[in-house]
C-alpha cells in the first residue's frame, strides 16, 4: 500500500494500536477564573483560542501519577497485564524530577518490571516522535508491546501573570498500548518526523538547566516559566501542520475523504479551523476537543485519540492522521489504520 522507507510495509510485523487510556487532574481552571486575577475576558479566550477549561494538577498530582493513571486505562483497554510491556517510552517537557526518567516512576507505579523505560523531550510533538521510536522497534521485531505516553503537569511552568500565555495551557496524560501485529490493520502506515533547532527562541523555558543552573542568580525571575512567541507560532503551525498533511496523503496515497478523523495537536482551534480548511476537510473528520482541556503539550494528541475512540467517533479499519507541532521547533505525523 504504501512505498516509502519509513513505513512497515517491508517489514513482517505490523505496529497496531492496542488499547489507549487518559488522566486529567480533577480541578479545573475556567476562563471566568481568569478574569479574577488578570485583565482577559472569556470571550477573548473563547473567540481566540477555543479553550474553555483546563485541568491543572493539584499538590497530589504529578507527571508521573497522571501517566501512570492514562498507562493503567491503557492497559486495561487492551486487555493486558503491566508485565507484558516490554519499552516504555514516556514523552514530557515537565518530568517528574531532573532524573530518574518519568518514564522509570510509570514502570515503578504501574509494576511495568520486564520494561525497559525512557523520556523523549520533544514537546507537543513528543507523543508522535514517541509512537515513532516504538514503532522502529516493534517492525524490526525487537519488541512486542510498547507503552507510548504522552504527560505534562504544564502549570508548573505557566507564568500565570502573562495572559498572553497562561490561559492556554493545562494539565494530563495520554497513553497507547503499540503491539506487533502480523495481520490484520494496517496499524502504524506511515510516519514522518522534522526538527528545526534554528527555532529555539520562539517556544522554550529557559530554565533551570545547564545553562541556567539552579544557584546562579537568573537575569529574569520569569526565566522559570514556558515563554512563548504567540503570533510567530501561530503562522508556522499552520504552514507545517498543512505540509505535513499533503505529505502524509501523498505518500500513502490517500485521498482526503479516505481520512476518518484528523486529529492535530490541539495548540488553538483557531489554527486547526485554518488547517482544517485549507486542506478541506469536513468538519466532522477533524477533532477538537481543546475547549475542554486547553493546551496540554505531548499528552494533548493521546487524550484526544483516547477521547475519540471512546465516543466512537472512530472504529476499527479507520484511517486516522496525528499531526503535531510545537517546541524545538518539531513536527511530525502518523497515518494509522485502527
Ligand atoms: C497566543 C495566541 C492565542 C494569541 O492570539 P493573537 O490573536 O495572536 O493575539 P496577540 O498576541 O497578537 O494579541 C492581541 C491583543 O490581545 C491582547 N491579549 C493577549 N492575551 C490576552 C488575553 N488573555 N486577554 C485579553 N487580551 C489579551 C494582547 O495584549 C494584544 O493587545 P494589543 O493589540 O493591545 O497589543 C495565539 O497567537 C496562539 O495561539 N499562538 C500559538 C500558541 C502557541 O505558541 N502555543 C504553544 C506551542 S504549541
Amino acid at each position: 500500500m504504501v512505498n516509502d522507507p519509513t513505513t512497515q510495509a517491508q517489514s513482517r510485523y505490523r505496529a497496531v494500536l492496542a488499547g489507549t487510556g487518559s488522566a486529567v487532574p480533577k480541578k479545573i481552571l475556567t476562563n471566568e477564573d481568569f478574569t479574577t486575577f488578570l485583565d482577559t475576558s472569556d470571550e477573548w479566550i473563547t473567540s481566540r483560542t477555543g479553550i474553555k477549561v483546563r485541568h491543572i494538577a493539584d499538590d497530589e498530582d504529578t507527571t508521573a501519577t497522571l501517566a501512570a493513571e492514562a498507562s493503567r486505562k491503557a492497559l486495561a483497554d487492551a486487555g493486558m497485564d503491566a508485565t507484558e510491556i516490554e519499552l516504555i517510552i514516556t514523552a514530557t517537557i515537565t518530568p517528574e524530577m531532573v532524573f530518574p526518567a518519568t518514564a522509570c516512576f510509570v514502570q515503578d507505579m504501574i509494576g511495568a518490571v520486564n520494561a525497559w523505560a525512557f523520556d523523549i523531550s520533544a514537546a507537543c510533538s513528543g507523543f508522535v516522535y514517541a509512537l515513532s521510536i516504538a514503532q522502529q522497534f516493534i517492525i524490526s521485531g525487537r519488541y512486542k508491546s510498547a507503552l507510548v505516553i504522552g504527560a505534562e503537569t504544564l502549570s508548573r511552568i505557566t507564568d500565570y501573570t502573562d495572559r498572553g500565555s497562561c490561559i492556554l495551557f493545562g494539565d494530563g496524560a495520554g497513553a497507547a498500548i503499540v503491539k506487533a501485529a502480523e495481520s490484520g490493520s494496517m496499524g502504524l502506515m506511515y510516519s514522518t518526523s522534522f526538527s528545526d533547532g534554528r527555532g529555539w527562541t520562539s517556544l522554550n523555558c529557559l530554565a533551570y538547566g545547564s545553562r541556567y543552573p539552579v544557584g546562579k542568580p537568573l537575569a529574569d525571575p520569569k526565566m522559570v516559566y514556558m515563554n512563548i512567541q504567540g503570533r510567530e507560532i501561530y503562522h508556522l503551525a499552520v504552514r507545517r501542520i498543512v505540509e505535513l498533511v499533503e505529505e502524509c496523503l501523498e505518500k500513502c496515497h490517500l485521498d482526503i475523504e479516505q481520512i476518518k478523523m484528523f486529529i492535530p495537536h490541539q495548540m488553538n482551534a483557531r489554527i486547526i479551523e485554518s488547517v482544517g480548511k485549507r486542506l478541506k476537510f469536513s468538519d466532522e473528520q477533524i477533532f477538537i476537543n481543546i475547549d475542554k482541556y486547553g493546551n496540554t503539550s505531548a499528552a494533548s494528541i493521546p487524550i484526544a485519540l483516547d477521547e475519540c475512540r471512546r465516543l466512537g467517533k472512530i472504529q476499527q479499519g479507520d484511517i486516522i492522521l496525528l499531526v503535531s507541532f510545537g517546541g524545538g521547533l518539531t513536527w511530525g505525523a502518523h497515518v494509522i489504520q485502527l
